[in-house]
């Protein structure tokens, strides 16, 4: 028997190693085809602008910002440039945000945060409790599974949040929330870095606390909510608000600290708002609150 030509496989074998040859130190394969469907992606249908190609390359563009448990960075992911076509889905910015393995003591986000959630008697949960380099690892990797899960249920209630895309290991990938012209990327400003005048700090207090609602609906409080966690959307002419940065969410009645944290979390951000001349009336702590929880225990 002859074995016949595998003309494809051929050709798919060579443009491989030649690509192989041509990935920068900085570069990687998408590894989106690692992900698996259900489970590892965002939620369906996915936009348009998400790259599914497997021959895609992610490739470094620069840190955005290092922080206590996690660092985020801004990559891009894209066909190479000789098979783009110009569809949707070639080539996009995406926030990675990846989770380091904590040294057990500078772990800020306290325990507080997780009395009421579930957590099964694992092999990670008691390496986890005894901070072992493993526990540790396993710990990033909760931290960055659980902002992922968090980030698709709030995008699937129409909060405003980033999409996320994928995860894999301590690397949550997400949609980069900022604008990409001749002058490069640039990420939209957090509100702490905005001076927006009465009008607009007025909308944005609506719209916040329309979002403090709904994630009350959720049963949820995101627990570190504050003008340094979200963003004004600079792809919009009138920015509205972006919320981020969410592993920490809390659940509003089954942990006994729910009430306290949405309190502080309507607080801070009412303060905020007051001080940019949000009218009182629009941005009431008291009233956030009250209307959260009635948000919250409605059944
Ligand atoms: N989707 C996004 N689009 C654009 N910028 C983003 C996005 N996500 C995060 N950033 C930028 O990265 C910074 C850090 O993100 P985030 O707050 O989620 O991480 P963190 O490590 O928990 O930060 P910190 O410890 O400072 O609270 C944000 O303040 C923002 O400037
Ligand atoms: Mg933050």
């Amino acid at each position: 028997m002859t074995s016949s030509f595998d003309r494809d496989a051929f050709f798919a074998r060579s443009m491989y190693t030649l690509s192989l040859a041509e990935l920068d130190e900085d570069q990687r394969w998408s590894t989106w085809p690692e992900t698996a469907h259900t489970l590892d992606r965002g939620p369906q249908p996915f936009p348009d602008w998400v790259v599914q190609h497997d021959g895609a390359v992610d490739t470094e563009l620069g840190i955005l910002k290092t922080g206590k448990e996690a660092d985020a960075f801004l990559l891009e992911r894209a066909l190479p440039a000789a098979q783009r076509t110009g569809a949707p889905g070639e080539e996009t910015l995406l926030v990675a945000k990846r989770y380091r393995a904590p040294e057990l003591t500078t772990f800020h986000r306290s325990s507080a945060y997780t009395e009421g959630r579930r957590t099964k008697d694992t092999r990670e949960a008691r390496a986890i409790a005894k901070g072992t380099a493993f526990g540790r690892q396993a710990a990033a990797g909760q931290w960055a599974r659980t902002e992922f899960e968090v980030l698709g249920r709030l995008w699937r209630a129409g909060v405003p949040v980033p999409y996320p895309v994928q995860i894999v290991g301590t690397e949550l990938l997400m949609e980069f929330v900022g604008t990409d012209d001749v002058d490069g990327a640039v990420a939209a400003p957090r509100l702490q870095e905005t001076r927006p005048d009465a009008a607009t700090a007025e909308r944005w207090a609506r719209r916040l606390r329309e979002a403090v609602l709904q994630l009350a609906e959720l049963g949820l409080v995101h627990g570190d909510l504050s003008p340094y966690n979200v963003l004004a959307d600079s792809r919009q002419a009138a920015p509205d608000p972006v919320i981020i940065d969410v592993p920490q969410v809390i659940d509003l009645i089954a942990n006994p600290h729910g009430g306290e944290y949405l309190r502080r979390d309507c607080a801070t951000i009412c303060t905020w708002l007051c001080a940019q001349g949000a009218p009182p009336s629009a941005a009431d702590p008291e009233e956030w609150c009250a209307a959260a929880w009635r948000a919250g225990t409605r059944s």
